[in-house]
């Protein structure tokens, strides 16, 4: 009987380690690795990018990953709650909670410029199930996107659809509820990749998509390469404005916050990857061009499925699942703001609501970035969508992550981090080392470089 005790104690708490994991993927795991991974190695030079990327993913997403999770483990509370206690409790300044309004910030324009691209992937969803993409050319399946986006009632309404599904979810509080079923068929997402590298195997483009994907060609490495990749590190983990700091609060006892976070960044990139690998063999076998913008996995993904039998079934299959995967991220996004709203004593309905109302006028500038706002170019050759893209992921992540690095390795006390992190004293100090003398001068090069540049 007793072993039967010490199996059960096992076996649960390995089953609440693995929930943290799968929570965190939930976050992680979504438009980033399909969609704007491969649009932003298009765009960058291919390889040049993957390797800053995964340079960026190892010395600032990893570390400051950490720093942000135990700031939550620590702390316990909505984000602003957590830095203001912690702080105080260091004898640091008050003002610390600052931090976690400019965290909530940053959410709220990812969120508004995520429910647009959401909802063109509602739109293909629906056009792949009516077997729209079957009888069509590549030529045709890409000059229907442009058509679509060129159309402000059809991205409208599913931006509005997307978002309300969101919303829902946070107002009601069953976000619970949606990561179990997320948690159920993620396996099915990564199946389908698996699929479709499978198929790429087969086009003609395939060799030409992993020389473009792995051979780097420095030349590419422009200001602007670097730039993007520092800022996708951030965004595909979910670090850089306290989404993750709740989840620290989930977190067991006794489980490693580095294994846990290691883990994640895995699955992240190979997710990542297969839909990079799928998508170039496309672009390569179709004589496109790798660059062709935010509208590459739209374009792509239709061709490759229309070629295989039972397809208009797959790309909606594929479309569900990245619908799903991209609904948890974006519930992600907003519970942080609504439960700091929540914590000024706003019923949780009306913080739904209030935050799902600007979230929707915010997506505006994106949702009409591509028809009637399309020459609306306030700040050199880049488009409202550009901006409303790169300001969140580009600046304000790594912003807000070089300030959550600077409070976990100088402002908080080191044995209540060291704590937290739950790997012991010797990992916690080679840690903040890196962070403190790696991390974050890093990262104030990059972006002072960037604004200079
Ligand atoms: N990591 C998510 C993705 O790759 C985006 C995200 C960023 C989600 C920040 C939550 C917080 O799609
Ligand atoms: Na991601």
């Amino acid at each position: 009987v007793e072993g039967m005790q010490d199996m059960s104690e096992v076996v649960e708490r390995w089953g609440s380690r693995r929930a943290f994991i799968i929570a965190v993927t939930g976050a992680a795991v979504g438009l980033g690795n399909i969609w704007r991974f491969p649009w932003m190695t298009g765009e960058n030079g291919g390889a040049a990018f993957l390797m800053l990327y995964v340079v960026f993913l190892v010395l600032l997403g990893l570390p400051v990953m950490i720093a942000e999770i135990m700031i939550g483990r620590a702390g316990r509370r909505t984000p602003i709650q957590a830095l203001t206690h912690l702080a105080r409790d260091a004898g640091k300044s008050r003002h610390w909670g600052w931090l976690g309004l400019f965290c909530g910030v940053t959410l709220f324009f990812i969120l508004s410029f995520y429910s647009v691209v959401s909802g063109w992937s509602i739109e293909y969803l629906v056009d792949a199930l009516s077997g729209h993409f079957a009888s069509q050319s590549p030529q045709e399946i890409g000059s229907a996107f442009d058509a679509f986006l060129a159309s402000p009632g059809r991205v409208l309404f599913n931006h509005t659809l997307f978002l309300f599904l969101t919303m829902s979810v946070v107002a009601l509080g069953v976000g619970g509820g949606l990561e179990r079923l997320n948690n159920l068929l993620m396996p099915l997402l990564y199946l389908l990749l698996v699929l479709l590298v499978g198929y790429a195997f087969t086009t003609s483009g395939f060799t030409a998509a992993l020389a473009w994907l792995f051979m780097p060609d420095l030349s590419a490495l422009t200001p602007m390469a670097i730039f993007n990749a520092m800022g996708h590190a951030f965004f595909t983990l979910a670090v850089g404005a306290g989404a993750l700091m709740t989840y620290g609060a989930y977190m067991p006892d006794d489980q490693s916050l580095p294994r846990a976070v290691v883990t994640v960044a895995i699955l992240d990139v190979a997710v990542a990857l297969m839909a990079g690998i799928a998508i170039f063999s496309i672009v390569f076998s179709q004589n496109m061009a790798p660059d062709s913008g935010p509208g590459l996995m739209f374009v792509t993904l239709p061709i490759a499925f229309a070629d295989l039998p039972g397809g208009a079934l797959w790309l909606g299959a594929f479309f569900v699942l990245l619908l799903l995967a991209t609904w948890t991220s974006s519930i992600n996004l907003a519970e942080p703001m609504v439960a700091m709203l929540g914590s000024l004593g706003m019923a949780r309905w009306l913080a739904a609501v209030l935050i799902g109302v600007g979230v929707w006028l915010m997506g505006l500038p994106s949702a009409l970035s591509f028809s009637i706002w399309s020459d609306v170019r306030p700040f050199g050759d880049m488009t409202l969508f550009d901006l409303a893209t790169t300001l969140p992921i580009d600046i304000m992540l790594p912003i807000g992550g070089l300030l959550i690095a600077f409070f976990a390795a100088w402002v908080m006390e080191g044995t209540r981090a060291s704590m937290a992190i739950g790997a012991g004293e010797r990992f916690y100090r080679h840690w903040r080392a890196v962070v403190r003398w790696v991390s974050i001068p890093l990262l104030v090069v990059v972006l002072v470089g960037f604004f200079l540049s």
